[in-house]
């Protein structure tokens, strides 16, 4: 059959790609292959790079730790660079921050992971920052990377995603970073920054995961973060924040994960939580709340842990908690909280991790044999003198709990205390950090695959 005549004017697109297919038409530019270069040798011995690949992004020649894209002119130009772990090129005992990346006119993403161990350096953003399209930023265990975050962070108009955890910054988050307005992650965890949370950062209404852990942040929790709507994953612990948890908080709506731990708040008001109706993680340990338990937790349904251990909570442990069907964690260790456990707790199928351990607790723990099996060194009922088994057989070592008296007022003098308790902290703590492995492991990948 005959070729229909207006077939033949695809002959010409169809024959495009092979005229750029011929050898060194879509090379890079001279200047960004020596940028190129020289970003590579201050950072990589690994080999000499400009003999190893003269035309680094060709393909069949490309070094490891680079990505090449054709650009609007059909070259092909680094898009992506990677330092620091094998098989990417390690980085040389010498290397400093490559400020010079931000003269790559096509880089979108850089990423040094361990890379600068020994040669003390800093964070560098020259002015042709600005004209830099880079979309992402990471620098990850870096222990020689000290210093301040510059202000002129905020040249990277372009950034999504920001990640400088775990390195040695310290001084003060700049109120600049918050006009980063295409930032959707931002990750300062690890750090010694101090000072407070900049307010601005509220402006910041991209914004789907915030982590500010693990540093030496100070002042109140600004309410501004309250207007960050997009926000899913909001990470506050371990700083030295206080006051209480503002009331904008309610106007998270995306809320999955928010972490509070290790702080100095003092106050778990009525700030509508209850209205977080997406959060399935809500880990609030070790601050001194000193205050009832909020009922309101009861009503939030796709919880799936709740931790407030170690808090100087007081009071009866709300009835609503019982409402929380897809609950798989509930830590409430060392507080103050008295009166009977509630029933339904029990009744929760999906639980399989529950420690009420150091409290006032009392009366007898109203779980069924299967709970009890279930839950095994998961349950932590220690530290409850006024609690007590109806009688089950040889499960009581286990709970940290004694059976209760021939007569049913048991008083806690004919309570058994806890078997062996050292040894039983021991292997308490191990199985609650392979379970903190487990959770965050398991939070971080659910959450990668929502980035993805
Ligand atoms: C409880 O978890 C199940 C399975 O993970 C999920 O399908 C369900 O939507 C959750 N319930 C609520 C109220 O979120
Ligand atoms: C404890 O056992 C007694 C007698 O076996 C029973 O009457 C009582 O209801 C039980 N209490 C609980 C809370 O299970
Ligand atoms: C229960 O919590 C207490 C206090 O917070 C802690 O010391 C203990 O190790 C926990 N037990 C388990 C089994 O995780």
């Amino acid at each position: 059959m005959p070729l229909p005549p207006h077939n033949l004017l695809l002959l010409p697109l169809i024959l495009l790609p092979l005229t750029f297919a011929s050898p060194n038409a879509n090379a890079m530019e001279g200047s960004e292959t020596e940028t190129l270069f020289s970003i590579m040798s201050s950072m990589s011995s690994d080999r000499d790079w400009r003999s190893y690949a003269p035309d680094p992004c060709s393909p069949g020649s490309s070094w490891p730790g680079i990505e090449c894209k054709p650009g609007p002119n059909g070259r092909l130009h680094v898009t992506k660079l990677i330092f620091g772990t094998p098989p990417n090129p390690t980085c040389k005992a010498s290397a400093t921050f490559p400020s010079q990346i931000f003269d790559l006119p096509f880089l979108q993403s850089a990423h040094f992971f361990s890379c600068f161990k020994s040669k003390k350096t800093t964070l560098f953003f020259p002015r042709s920052s600005l004209s830099s399209p880079l979309q992402q930023l990471s620098l990850r265990a870096n222990p020689s990377l000290i210093g301040a975050i510059p202000p002129q962070i905020a040249f990277l108009k372009s950034l999504q995603v920001l990640t400088l955890s775990q390195n040695h910054l310290h001084g003060e988050i700049p109120e600049s970073i918050s006009s980063l307005s295409s930032l959707i992650h931002l990750d300062l965890s690890y750090n010694s920054l101090n000072g407070r949370i900049p307010p601005q950062m509220g402006k910041m209404t991209g914004l789907i995961d915030l982590d500010l852990s693990y540093n030496s942040l100070t002042g109140l929790i600004p309410p501004s973060i309250g207007e960050m709507g997009s926000l899913q994953k909001l990470d506050l612990s371990s700083n030295s924040l206080w006051g209480s948890i503002p009331q904008s908080f309610g106007k998270l709506k995306m809320l999955t994960f928010l972490a509070l731990s290790d702080n100095r708040l003092n106050g778990f008001p009525h700030i509508g939580l209850e209205k977080l109706q997406s959060l399935q993680y809500l880990i609030i340990d070790s601050n001194p709340m000193f205050t009832p338990l909020p009922p309101e937790l009861g009503e939030l349904p796709r919880l799936q842990e709740l931790r407030l251990a170690n808090s100087g909570y007081s009071g009866a442990i709300p009835r609503s908690f019982t409402r929380l069907r897809n609950l798989t964690t509930l830590s409430l260790g060392n507080n103050h909280l008295s009166g009977e456990i509630p029933q339904g707790l029990g009744g929760l199928s999906k639980m399989y991790h529950l420690n009420l351990s150091r409290n006032m607790l009392t009366g007898v723990v109203p779980f069924s044999d299967e709970f009890l099996r279930r839950l095994g060194r998961n349950l932590d009922l220690s530290g409850n003198p006024g609690l007590c088994l109806n009688g089950t057989g040889g499960l009581e070592g286990i709970l940290g709990v004694g059976v209760c008296g021939k007569s049913s007022s048991s008083s806690s003098s004919d309570v058994e205390q806890p078997l062996d308790g050292s040894r039983k902290g021991a292997s308490s703590l191990g199985d609650r950090m392979s379970y903190w492995g487990f959770g965050i492991v398991g939070f971080s990948a659910m959450y990668c695959l929502c980035l993805l």
